[in-house]
This record gives structure tokens, sequence and C-alpha cells, in this order.
């Protein structure tokens, strides 16, 4: 298959930004194997699919969101602690049934891929059953990523609580079935699938100091990624100072050994110097969840202040204490949360290339997919068509007006999810609107 038209491609001139050419893309099987910039009257004959006013891009990759919240999207006006009480526990109670888990998970799966997200990082709930269901339905929808059973001791109800032995326990079992390499057989098929286990403390409030050093210690015998939650308001923070003697909320997790460079932590709000150069020196990743933290109005994160610190960060929707499904809206919430601090230069806020390169090439860069995020040849064939309906381009009988708006920004703001038209998952359309 050849995709032709408009691509986002990761902008060598300039690191960390994307940037836009004209050219074809030519799948084949799974794999994308070349990538060609040409004007468009040098595109082949006959185009399998897209065209001249289409853009492809990678598929977008969230690296934080909770698949057992999307049916309780929009509970505001709680804070967190109060959320998780009253909404979100509630919630992934119903995960008990493995039925209902694998069932819901289907639900996601579809709207993922209608929102063009074909990676992800995701938190399933502590009930095990459920949490590998939910991991058979993504892994043979094609989807790429991490998901981790929640693990849950302490300070939760009862019906969400369980012994620390039984879940590292069936963490093991998880990691056995889906491999940190991803090479999990694929249920009825012979291609290994791309989803692998997690090791996933909810967060500190919900696990002891012992607890959390078994995990570490687990995570670094499988080589696996970590995820979990850090610093996102106020009060939570001053529970984790109650429980663990004061000692910093970066430091509870690194005493743990569970800060690595597959470490993933949602929200990072509330850090200071010593909390920041931990995260440098160890590689941990701070996930950037821009519309949780407005919807719950935990804070703003300072992107720009951890990235001057070398924090890595990354973005992710937090779904559902964010609200907003589609990754490029919530690359639009990441402009507007590095915005509001008002003396920050306009100049030096991330622009639209930046944002468009974070939830593709920086995400999977971030997570070390090497092949993923990116239209490249040898890269994997996930891939988002884009059809949007405004005027982005000169019109071809116009071609002396050029744009007045830099065209990823205009998609950006703009942007529409009826514009995906195809999503595609290693080759195959996994989301397909141009056959009806
Ligand atoms: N902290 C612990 N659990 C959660 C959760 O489910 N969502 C958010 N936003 N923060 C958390
Ligand atoms: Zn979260």
């Amino acid at each position: 298959m050849i995709l032709a038209g408009h691509l986002l491609l990761p902008d060598d001139d300039r690191p960390g930004h994307a940037r836009l050419a004209t050219g074809t893309v030519r799948l084949d099987g799974e794999q994308i194997v070349e990538v060609i910039e040409c004007p468009a009257d040098q595109f082949p004959q006959s185009i399998a699919a897209a065209g001249p006013q289409s853009l492809s891009t990678p598929g977008f990759i969230d690296t934080h969101l909770h698949l057992p919240q999307f049916d309780t999207i929009g509970a505001h006006g709680l804070p967190l602690l109060e959320w998780l009480d009253g909404v979100t526990f509630p919630a992934e109670r119903r995960w008990e049934d493995p039925d209902y888990a694998r069932g819901m998970t289907q639900r996601v799966v579809d709207q993922l891929l209608a929102h063009g997200t074909t990676g992800i990082c995701a938190y399933a709930t502590v009930h095990h059953a459920g949490t590998h269901a939910a991991m058979e339905v993504a892994r043979d929808a094609g989807l790429r990523g991490v998901i981790g059973q929640t693990l849950i001791e302490r300070h939760a109800p009862d019906f969400l609580s369980r012994p620390a032995a039984q879940l590292l326990d069936e963490t093991a079992r998880l990691l056995d079935a889906f491999p940190p390499d991803g090479s999990g057989v694929r249920s009825g098929g012979s291609s290994g699938g791309r989803v692998s286990a997690a090791v996933t403390p909810r967060f500190a409030i919900t696990c002891t100091a012992e607890f959390m050093a078994e995990m570490g210690q687990l995570a670094a015998e499988r080589d696996a990624f970590i995820q979990s939650h850090l610093a996102e308001t106020v009060p939570e923070c001053e529970f984790i100072a109650e429980l663990f003697d004061g000692t910093s909320y970066v430091d509870v997790y690194g005493d743990a050994g569970l800060l690595t460079p597959k470490s993933i932590y949602g929200h990072g709000i509330y850090l200071d110097s010593d909390d920041r150069k931990s995260l440098a020196q160890t590689g941990a990743m701070i996930a950037h969840c821009p519309t949780a933290n407005s919807f719950l109005r935990s804070g703003t994160m300072d992107r720009r202040s951890h990235r001057a610190r070398d924090v890595r960060t990354t973005l992710g929707s937090d779904i559902g204490g964010g609200y907003e499904r589609s990754m490029v809206r919530v690359g639009r919430a990441m402009i507007e949360a590095a915005a509001s601090f008002a003396s920050v230069p306009a100049k030096e806020l991330p622009g639209a290339s930046e944002a468009w390169w974070q939830i593709t090439t920086g995400n999977a860069k971030a997570l070390g997919w090497s092949d993923g995020g990116r239209l490249a040849a040898g890269a994997s064939a996930d891939v988002v068509v884009i059809e949007p309906d405004i005027r982005w381009l000169p019109a071809v009988d116009q071609p002396e007006n050029e744009p007045l708006v830099d065209p990823l920004a205009l998609l950006m703001w703009a942007w529409d999810d009826r514009w995906v038209k195809q999503t595609l998952v290693r080759g195959q359309p996994a989301y397909d609107t141009t056959s009806n």
C-alpha cells in the first residue's frame, strides 16, 4: 500500500519538533518500507490510499491513561482523593467480573483507534483476571504498549485492596504471559503481540515501603516498565509525608528501586530541585497530564522547568481524571498549560510543531520504541490518515494564497476527530471510515 500526500515527519534540523512534507509512504506487511519526499505532481499514478489534501501521521501515543475510567470521564468538582473514593474506586470495582473488563476494554480500544491512538501506557485495576482479559483485548487489537495490574495494598476500600504477596505473584504471572519484549503469543494467530505487563503501584499511598521494594526488585529482574503517580496534589503530598516520616515523595520511590529509565510517573506537579535532580539522574520520566491537572484542579505542571533540569517528560491523557480522548487536543492542552505561566515569553512557549512531535516521535522515543512514532523505513506501520475539512493548504487554483498561519498550528487548534479517516496498526486498517 502507498500513502501519498502530506506527511508528519520529525524535524532533524530542530530536534523535538515535527515538520510537514509532501511525499509517499510505502507499507509492506507490518512495516513502513520506504518514505520518499517529493512534490505532489510526482506522486505515483495509482495511489492506493490518501491523497494530496490528506495528512498521514504516525499513530499517536498516550503515555498515561486508565482503561477502567473511560465511562466515568466528566466527574467534575471533586479534588483527587475525594474523586478516587467517590467515583473512581466504584468504577474500578466493576472489573471484578473479567467479562465486564473484557467488554469495556474492547469499547475503549475502539475509541482509542478512532482518535488515532495506537500506543498506550495504561492502568487496568487491582483485579488480576480482569487485567489479563484487558491485556488480551489490547494485544489482539494490535495496539502497542504496556498495561499494569494496579497494585493496592492499603488506604483504599477493602473491595480493591489485596495482600502484597498475592499482588506480587499476580504481577509476576502477568510478566510471564506478557513479557517486556512484547513477544507474548497472540491468541489464534502466529505473530507476537506488542503488549507487555508493567509493574504498577497505584501510588505510594496505597503501598508500603516493603511492598514497593519488592516491586522494584521484580521490575529489575524482568526489565519491566514501572508506572505510578507522583506529586499530583498538595493533600496527597502531605499524606505521603505523614506515611513515610517526611521522606520526599520522589525518594520514597527511589528508595524502593522504582526510579529507572523505564519508570513513568503521572503528573509530577509538586517537585523541588532535589526531586528534579533525582529524576534527571535516574532517567525516570514524568508523564505530563495537562487535561487531568486542570479538570481535577490539581495545579499546573511546569514542563519547561522540568525539562530545563533534564527531567524527561512525556504526555498523557490520564483518562478519566483527564477528559480528553484525543492526543491532539492533549497536545494543545500542553501548550495552554505552558502559556498559563504568564512570565514565560511567547517565543519560549512550545508550539504546535513541538506538540505534534511529543504525541508521536517524542513519546515513542521516551519509551524506547525505536521503530515507533515515526514515518520512516523500518518503522512499524502504525499510521493515521487524516483529511481536514478546512482550507489548510493553498487551493489548487489559487497557489499564490500562501497560508497565513503555520499549517501545523491550524490543524492542531482547529482539530476535529472526524478528520481521522483511517488508523492503521501494523499495516492493517483497525479503524476505517473510507469504506462507508
Ligand atoms: N492517583 C492515584 N490514582 C489515580 C488515578 O486513578 N488518577 C489520577 N489522576 N491520579 C491518581
Ligand atoms: Zn493516572
